[in-house]
C-alpha cells in the first residue's frame, strides 16, 4: 500500500515537472516566435539582455548592498515623506527650529562684559596681555571636577603630572612625528609607547601597533584595516559585527569607510553581547567581530573569550576595545581582583585599542592600537608614491603630529610605572564595586549587571530616572545620562577616589531617589525631559538635525552683539 501511495506521489511529481518544463518551453517559444516575426537584429537583442543584467544588477545592489538595510531605509524614507506633507512638515520643521534657538540662545552664554573675538588684533598682544586673557578663558567653567564631581573627562588631575606633561611639551613643542630624521627622539619615545603596551596586553613576538590622536582614531584604523582586508578578498560591503553597547566610533568606521554594521543583542540581564546572535550574524561579508574590554555605556565586559573562538572558528579577524579599560585591566589581577583572560593570549583576538588618554593618565590626544601580527596593521597605512611632493607615506589619519603630546604620552607612562597603575587600578576599581554595592541595597533603582570596572550605570522600573539625573544635576553632579533604555552612570577616576566622594555620591543618589519615589507619576522637566523625548521620537533624522543645531553651537560666537571689542577680554 505504500509503495502504492509513493508511486502515486511520485507520478504526480513527474507530471507537474513535466508542466513546469512545458511551461517554460512555451514561454522560450512564444518568445522565440516573437522575435522572429518582429525580426530583432541580433545587436538590439544584445543590448536587451545587457539593459536586463544591469537592472538586475542595480536591483541587487539597491535591495542588498546599501550600508543601512532596508528597513532602515524604509524608515527614513517614510519620515522623509511625513516631512514634506503640507501640514504635518512645517510643523515638524518650526517645532525643530523653536528647539534650535532656544539651544543657541541659551547655551555657552557669556558672563557680562566677555565678548568674543571676531577678528586678529591689530597689533599683538604682549605676553602678560596674552596670559590675562587666557586666565579668564580658563575661569570659564563651573563644573568642579577636581572634586570628584564629574564622571569620566578628567582621569587624573593630578598637579604633578601637570608640571611634568607642561615641562616636557615644552622640550618637544616644534616636533613632528612626520618627520623622524629631523625628530629621532620623538620616533623612539613613539615606538616605546606601542612596545609598552603591548607588553601590557601579553603580546607575541610578530605583535606591533601604532600611535593615534584617541580612542575614535585607533578604533577608525583597526576598521579600515579589517575592512581593506575583505575588499581585497572581494567582498563589495564589508560588515562590522559589533554588540549593541559598542562604542559610536564604530558607527563612524561604518560611515566614513563605507561598511555596514551590524549591532548584535544583548542579554538583557548581564548587559554583555548575546554570543548565539553574534554568530547568526555571521555571513561572507563579516569584515571583524568586536567586543568592548569594557564597554562604556554600562561599564560591562562582553565576553570576550567566546567572540575569540568565533573569530578563530570562522576566520574573522577580532578587535577588543579596551579604549576605557585598556590602563584598568592589565592591572587588575596585580591590583588583587580576579579577571579572564581579554588580551592578545586569547587565540582569535587580532587587535587592541587602548587610551593612553583615558586612564593612561596622559593628557588628551593620544592612544594606541595594537595588532597581533603585521599583515594587519599593514592594511591601515597610506601610501601615495607619485605625490609631486614626493613619496608619501602615513601609518595613520593624520599627516604632521604633534611630536610633544608623544612626548608627554611617554613621560607620563615612564612616570607612573607599573606600581604606579596597579595602585591607581586599586583605588578606582575600588571605589567603582562600592558605589556599585550601596546602589544595589536603594529601593526604587537598580544597576545595569555587575560592573566590574570603573563605570557604574543605573535606572529605575519605578519612575523617570531622568528625574534622579535632574536632582543630581542641581547638587552640582556632572553625569552621563544614556538610552536605550533611560538610564545614568558614574565612571570613577582618580578624582573619585578622593577621601568622602564615593559616600556624598552615594547619599546624593539616596535623597534623590527617596525624592522621586515620593510621587513616582510626576512629570520629568528641564534636560531630563528632553532627554526622554528623544528617545521616543521614531524620527530619528529630527534628532540628528537637534545634534546639528548643536554642533553649530559650538562654533557660534554670537553675531548680535556687533559692537564687541577685539581680544574677548574682561573689562
Ligand atoms: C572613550 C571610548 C572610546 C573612544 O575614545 P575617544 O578617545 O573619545 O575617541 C571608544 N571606546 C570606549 C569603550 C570608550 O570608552
Ligand atoms: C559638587 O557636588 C557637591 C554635591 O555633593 C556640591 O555640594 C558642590 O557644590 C559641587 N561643586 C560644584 C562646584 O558644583
Amino acid at each position: 500500500m505504500a509503495l502504492f501511495g509513493m508511486d502515486v506521489y511520485l507520478h504526480v511529481l513527474l507530471e507537474s515537472a513535466f508542466k513546469v518544463s512545458d511551461y517554460v518551453t512555451s514561454i522560450e517559444e512564444s518568445f522565440n516566435t516573437y522575435i522572429e516575426q518582429n525580426g530583432y537584429p541580433p545587436h538590439q537583442l544584445f543590448l536587451f539582455t545587457i539593459a536586463v543584467t544591469l537592472l538586475m544588477v542595480w536591483l541587487y545592489r539597491f535591495f542588498f548592498m546599501h550600508e543601512l538595510s532596508m528597513w532602515e531605509r524604509f524608515k527614513l524614507s517614510l519620515f522623509k515623506t511625513v516631512r514634506r506633507l503640507p501640514y504635518f512638515g512645517p510643523q515638524i520643521q518650526r517645532e525643530v527650529e523653536k528647539t534650535l534657538d532656544k539651544m543657541a540662545g541659551s547655551m555657552f552664554q557669556l558672563p557680562p562684559g566677555m565678548k568674543y573675538v571676531y577678528g586678529l588684533p591689530e597689533n599683538g598682544l604682549s605676553e602678560d596681555q596674552v596670559m590675562r586673557a587666557v586666565k579668564g578663558y580658563q575661569q570659564l567653567g563651573h563644573v568642579d571636577w577636581k572634586k570628584g564631581n564629574v564622571s569620566g573627562t578628567v582621569y587624573s588631575g593630578q598637579p604633578e603630572l601637570t608640571q611634568l606633561c607642561t615641562k616636557v611639551y615644552g622640550e618637544f613643542a616644534w616636533s613632528n612625528p612626520l618627520h623622524p630624521d629631523v625628530f629621532p627622539g620623538v620616533r623612539k619615545m613613539e615606538a616605546e609607547v606601542v612596545a609598552m603596551t603591548l607588553k601590557m596586553f601579553n603580546a607575541g613576538a610578530n605583535a606591533c601597533g601604532a600611535m593615534t590622536s584617541g580612542g575614535t582614531e585607533s578604533i577608525l584604523m583597526a576598521c579600515l584595516a579589517y575592512r581593506n582586508m575583505a575588499k581585497e578578498r572581494g567582498v563589495t560591503l564589508p560588515e562590522i559585527i559589533a554588540p549593541f553597547s559598542v562604542h559610536a566610533a564604530f558607527d563612524k568606521a561604518a560611515h566614513y569607510f563605507g561598511m555596514r554594521i551590524i549591532h548584535v543583542r544583548m542579554d538583557p540581564k548581564s548587559w554583555k553581547v548575546n554570543i548565539k546572535a553574534m554568530r547568526r550574524s555571521i555571513s561572507s561579508s563579516t569584515c571583524m567581530l568586536v567586543g568592548s574590554a569594557p564597554q562604556f555605556p554600562h561599564g560591562i565586559i562582553d565576553p570576550i573569550a567566546d567572540i575569540a573562538k568565533l573569530g578563530k572558528r570562522y576566520g574573522i579577524p577580532v578587535h577588543v576595545d579596551a579604549c576605557l579599560g585598556g590602563f584598568l585591566l592589565p592591572f587588575m589581577g596585580k591590583a588583587g581582583f580576579e579577571l579572564p583572560p581579554f588580551d592578545f593570549r586569547l587565540d582569535g583576538v587580532t587587535s587592541i585599542s587602548a587610551d593612553t588618554h583615558k586612564y593612561g593618565f596622559a593628557p588628551k590626544g593620544s592612544s594606541v592600537v595594537l595588532y597581533s601580527d603585521k599583515k594587519y596593521r599593514h592594511s591601515q597605512y597610506f601610501v601615495q608614491p607619485n605625490w609631486p611632493g614626493g613619496v608619501y607615506a602615513t601609518g595613520t589619519m593624520a599627516g604632521s603630529r604633534a611630536g610633544a603630546i608623544v612626548a608627554a604620552c611617554w613621560a607620563t607612562m615612564m612616570n607612573i610605572g607599573e606600581d604606579g597603575y596597579v595602585e591607581s587600578t586599586k583605588k578606582i576599581v575600588k571605589a567603582a564595586r562600592y558605589i556599585a554595592k550601596e546602589l544595589k541595597k536603594i529601593d526604587g533603582i537598580f544597576v545595569f549587571g555587575e560592573p566590574e570596572v570603573s563605570v557604574v550605570a543605573f535606572g529605575s522600573e519605578v519612575f523617570d530616572i531622568y528625574r534622579v539625573s535632574n536632582t543630581l544635576t542641581a547638587k552640582g553632579w556632572n553625569l552621563n545620562s544614556l538610552q536605550f533604555p533611560s538610564s545614568i552612570h558614574l565612571c570613577c577616576t582618580l578624582c573619585h577616589t578622593l577621601p568622602g566622594v564615593t559616600d556624598r555620591f552615594i547619599n546624593d543618589v539616596k535623597n534623590a531617589v527617596a525624592d522621586a519615589l515620593a510621587d513616582p507619576q510626576a512629570k520629568t522637566t528641564g534636560q531630563g525631559a528632553i532627554y526622554g523625548m528623544a528617545q521616543s521620537v521614531p524620527d530619528r533624522k529630527i534628532i540628528a538635525d537637534i545634534a546639528w543645531g548643536y554642533l553649530d553651537c559650538v562654533y557660534d560666537i554670537k553675531r548680535k552683539d556687533k559692537d564687541g571689542p577685539v581680544n574677548g577680554m574682561h573689562h
